[in-house]
């Protein structure tokens, strides 16, 4: 199974002047601990992680250091996450049927997750991984009035890995630029195509590093996991 990872941010949120990505979390860039789970997946065989040129030898030094034993290439990031997968998908070699799509900032996903993803894309053309939310959600206008409180029985919060036909998705971006539609998943696009996108379980440790915050929380996990 082909692999993207997303990994051309910046640090903005994380209040770094540069990609928080190469962040250090117990020991190890946060970059490191997403490619160390994915290379533990037996399902995959091919990573291609999306960054900007100017991270690339950053991201060669961090390869180097973790001996990976799948192929791994670097793609040129764009301006949004969603430039940053059309260029990911635009790389990808003939053979790959399917893509699993996975932020590098979800370093704590775990390689059982990448495998259950990828054999679940053998039978439906879109799936995520998403958890049912434990909060109620408010939907509130610029007023700051709520105006509606959905069914919370009806609401997952969508993750990485993401799980494509690979045609079909490449279908989906370019209808995406046609339309002007900005989206910060790439289910979006394939749900706004009319294409069918299938919910597994995810994980609840499985967070987006984006905060301070989630590096204290990300250095627990992987305290407790590890020792
Ligand atoms: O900023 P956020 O954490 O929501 O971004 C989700 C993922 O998309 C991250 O792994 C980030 O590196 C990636 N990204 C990207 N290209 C961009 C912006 C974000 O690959 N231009």
């Amino acid at each position: 199974m082909h692999l993207l990872i997303p990994a051309a941010g910046s640090g903005r949120r994380m209040g770094s002047d540069r990609n928080k990505l190469l962040l250090v979390v117990r020991s190890k860039p946060i970059i490191a601990w997403t490619l160390l789970a994915a290379e533990a997946a037996s399902q995959i065989s091919w990573i291609g992680i999306i960054s900007q040129p100017l991270d690339w030898q950053d991201f060669q030094t961090i390869l180097t250091q973790l001996k990976q034993s799948s192929p791994v290439e670097l793609i040129p990031g764009g301006s949004t996450r969603q430039e940053s997968v059309y260029n990911g998908l635009q790389a990808l070699p003939d053979s790959a049927k399917e893509v699993l799509i996975h932020d590098g900032a979800r370093c704590l996903a775990t390689p059982d997750l990448f495998n259950s993803c990828a054999q679940a894309i053998q039978h439906c053309p879109g799936l995520i991984a998403a958890v049912p939310v434990k909060d109620t959600i408010k939907v509130v206008d610029e007023n700051g009035i709520i105006q509606s409180t959905p069914d919370r029985r009806q609401l997952w919060a969508a993750q990485t890995p993401q799980g494509f036909d690979v045609k079909l998705l490449k279908q989906c971006h370019t209808e995406g630029v046609r339309q002007g539609w900005e989206v910060t998943d790439d289910a979006a696009l394939f749900e706004k195509c009319g294409f069918p996108v299938r919910v597994v379980e995810g994980e609840e440790t499985n967070l987006k590093l984006t905060t301070p915050q989630d590096l204290a929380i990300a250095e627990f996990i992987l305290k407790t996991r590890l020792g």
